[in-house]
């Protein structure tokens, strides 16, 4: 903290009468003094112990006042140095001045010229310091605070996430039956999504997309649901509203909202047959159309309750053979460019505890 009560004075004139008289003046107005004969001792001084005001002389031997004027500026920026010239000097008041000097005093001295300069000075150094420490602090309370945030916020991604793969794995259990669907439809979307080149934030809003895809579902009656045989055609019509119910669940969310394209268009079709709003083409979302790969993927080579599961090869043909009916042709592009070791290995993951 700037100490305003630090009242030391480091006198420096070669002329060891005007340093007595100097010395007399601050002694009588509550300084401590220190002395030196010229700008070498005085540094000498000045570095050992760090005076908050320095009075010098300017022709001195050995090195001069200007010479320890930057010096001093160099070792503490703060420091107040205030310089005696001769009369007629004023270009080298000048030039200390624009080298960092607060003041400058012409001799002969007068006393109360130089006892104010001097207050002046010691206060604004003192100003200068606390300043500066304000700063300070206020850059560490704001970078703490930013810290804190980071922090809260991480935590609370957390949380959402943790609550998504909850509920996910909810979803799973009610529909399909396992929750490791959920984990594996997830790895394989991100990684046909991250392999075609989607931004890490849409990455971010697949895999949201992903956990909630069925969330609409939750509207769907169990008789119809659960079913333990075909639809009719009037609860196909219901089955439909899923992805219209997921989107109204979703909407008013705003965390949620960038899983709302696949929630409402994971059963669009990319040559328009599909529901609830028939796209076609590049209008479906990428998320949907990198999703209806990954989910078709994982549909064929697992058992469901109605259907066996069929070979990783024979899926890859199929998915194939829909590439530019069901499947965005570049999405498929994509998928078959991925080494089947990197499914198996969302698969055996997905299986662990
Ligand atoms: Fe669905």
């Amino acid at each position: 903290m700037a100490n305003n009560d630090d009242r030391r004075v480091l006198i420096v004139d070669d002329d060891r009468q005007v340093r007595d008289v100097l010395h007399e003046i601050f002694l009588c107005n509550g300084y401590k003094c220190q002395l030196a004969n010229d700008g070498r001792e005085a540094l000498e001084v000045f570095r050992t112990t760090r005076p908050p005001l320095t009075v010098t002389d300017v022709k001195m031997p050995v090195m001069d006042g200007l010479e320890l004027l930057k010096a001093v500026r160099e070792l503490d920026p703060d420091a107040a140095v205030i310089v005696l010239t001769g009369v007629g000097d004023i270009k080298t008041a000048i030039e200390s001045l624009k080298i960092g000097a607060y003041d400058f005093i012409v001799k002969p001295v007068n006393v109360d010229e130089l006892l104010i300069a001097a207050e002046r000075a010691v206060e604004h150094r003192h100003l200068l310091i606390e300043r500066r420490e304000y700063q300070a602090t206020l850059e560490r309370r704001v970078a703490e605070a930013t810290r804190d945030l980071a922090l809260t916020l991480r935590e609370l991604q957390d949380t959402y996430r943790s609550t998504l793969e909850a509920l996910g794995s909810a979803l799973d259990t009610r529909d399909v039956g396992t929750e490791a669907h959920s984990r594996r439809v997830h790895g394989y979307a991100l990684t046909i999504a991250r392999t075609h080149g989607v931004s890490e934030q849409e990455v971010k809003d697949i895999e949201h997309g992903v956990l909630l895809h069925d969330i609409g579902k939750i509207g769907i009656p169990d008789a119809i649901l659960l079913k333990p045989g075909p639809l009719t055609p009037e609860e196909w019509i219901i089955m439909r509203t899923h992805p219209e119910v997921g989107r109204r669940l979703i909407e008013r969310i705003p965390f949620l909202r960038g899983a709302l394209p696949i929630v409402y268009h994971h059963h669009e079709k990319w040559n328009g047959t599909g529901y609830p709003l028939g796209l076609a083409g590049e209008a479906i979302p990428v998320g949907a159309r990198v999703f209806a790969v990954a989910d078709a993927l994982d549909a064929m080579t697992f058992d469901r309750p109605y259907s066996k599961a069929i070979p990783y090869e024979a899926a890859r043909k199929e998915i194939q053979r829909c590439a530019g009916t069901h499947f965005d042709p570049a999405v498929v592009t994509t998928f078959l460019s991925i080494p089947e070791i990197i499914f198996e290995e969302i698969r055996r993951r997905s299986l662990e505890p």
